[in-house]
């Protein structure tokens, strides 16, 4: 089926991003480094579960097949199982994902599959616990590793990691990180550092292409995958001696966006046509009653015709966002 999502550049989006919460517990030095402060949020605060279900239901109907739950930190949200399931309502919404830091894993991963989450991503920027902590301010790094077995255990066939390419932090690293996804259904992927309006000293410090890595895994035998349509943007390496597979999300690439598929939607009900783009579309006054959905449907469409080429970063331009947290990245 065409979806109604397309473009003026004739790209379709299947894949939504939403974001159900600003709040986050850790403060990674490329994020939040020194932790979250309230304040951004309206009076209306986050979107209720209710609100959730028009959003995709709305968005299911347009032709979004998968949904990606971000924050902040999403499972810090007490209804996040509530949520989950108001999701799954959905048939034509196949997946259903969450980028997580995985504080809450080991706890209540099981409940989250109950639930009908589909997929799992888990940031982790260093196998080392001690630097673990230096990058996220919490000493949590054996919690989050319980936290990845406790998936696999709970029935999730893969998981995926993410983790942000610093210079002199963990670019090094490849070895250390090679070894442990070898017997492991990881697909540990690395993620240029991409800047930010509160974070550009860190990325004058520390930024580092992806391109360095590429060559390597190409050097070591390391294959390149063709990526599904609802896949997000990570080039997958596979490599017959591994279990796991490598990715490279490298936003600084020619042509980065020329395969964009995915929308925004922000804690508070904005949809984000980019995740550096303008201020947003407010979505929120068409998300109090059912008999609004085709009025929300509309609106959904006309933003969608304003969705520019490609981000500007390279211009320095990296429009409203401040850091990653906001929009959920
Ligand atoms: P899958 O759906 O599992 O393929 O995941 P994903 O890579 O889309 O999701 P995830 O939330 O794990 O994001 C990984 C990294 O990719 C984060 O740092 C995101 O900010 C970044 N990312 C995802 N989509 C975009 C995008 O459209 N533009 C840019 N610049 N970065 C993106
Ligand atoms: N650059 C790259 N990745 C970032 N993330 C957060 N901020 C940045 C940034 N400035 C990543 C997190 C998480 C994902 C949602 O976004 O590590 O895995
Ligand atoms: Fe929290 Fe994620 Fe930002 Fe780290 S990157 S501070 S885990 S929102």
């Amino acid at each position: 089926m065409a979806s109604q999502l397309t473009d003026a550049f004739a790209r379709q989006f299947f894949y939504l991003r939403l974001s159900i919460t600003d709040v986050c517990n850790f403060r990674c030095t490329y994020c939040l480094p020194d932790g979250y402060k309230p304040g951004g949020v309206t009076n209306n605060g986050f979107l209720s579960v209710a609100e959730v279900r028009r959003i995709t239901r709305a968005f299911a109907a347009m032709g979004t097949e998968k949904v990606r739950l971000t924050g902040g930190e999403p499972s810090l949200r007490r209804d996040f199982i509530d949520i989950v399931a108001a999701i799954r309502e959905n048939d034509a919404i196949r997946q259903i994902a969450v980028t997580t830091n995985g504080y809450r894993l080991a706890r209540d991963v099981a409940q989250w599959r109950d639930a009908g989450l589909t997929a799992l991503n888990v940031s982790v920027d260093s196998l080392d616990a001690r630097q673990f902590h230096a990058i996220t301010g919490q000493d949590k790094f054996h919690q989050v590793m319980e936290g990845i077995d406790a998936a696999f255990a709970a029935g999730f066939d893969k998981v995926k990691v993410n983790t942000v390419l610093m210079r002199d932090v963990n670019h090094h690293q490849l070895d250390t990180f090679l070894a442990w996804i070898k017997p492991r259904r990881i697909q540990l992927r690395f993620i240029e550092l991409m800047e930010t309006g509160e974070g550009n000293d860190l990325f004058s410090r520390h930024h580092i292409s992806g391109m360095v890595l590429r060559d390597e895994l190409l050097k070591r035998g390391w294959i390149h995958q063709l990526r599904q349509r609802s896949d997000g943007p990570a080039q997958v390496f596979c490599h017959p001696d591994y279990e796991g597979e490598i990715g490279l999300i490298m936003p600084y690439e020619k042509d980065f966006c020329a395969s964009c598929n995915r929308l925004r939607v922000s804690s508070v009900g904005k949809l984000h046509l980019c995740l550096f783009g303008d201020g947003g579309v407010d979505l929120r006054d068409l998300l109090a009653e059912d008999a609004q959905q085709q009025a929300l449907e509309a609106r959904i469409s006309d933003a969608l015709m304003h969705k520019k080429q490609t981000h500007f970063l390279h211009q320095g331009n990296t429009g409203i966002t401040q850091n990653l947290s906001y929009i959920g990245g």
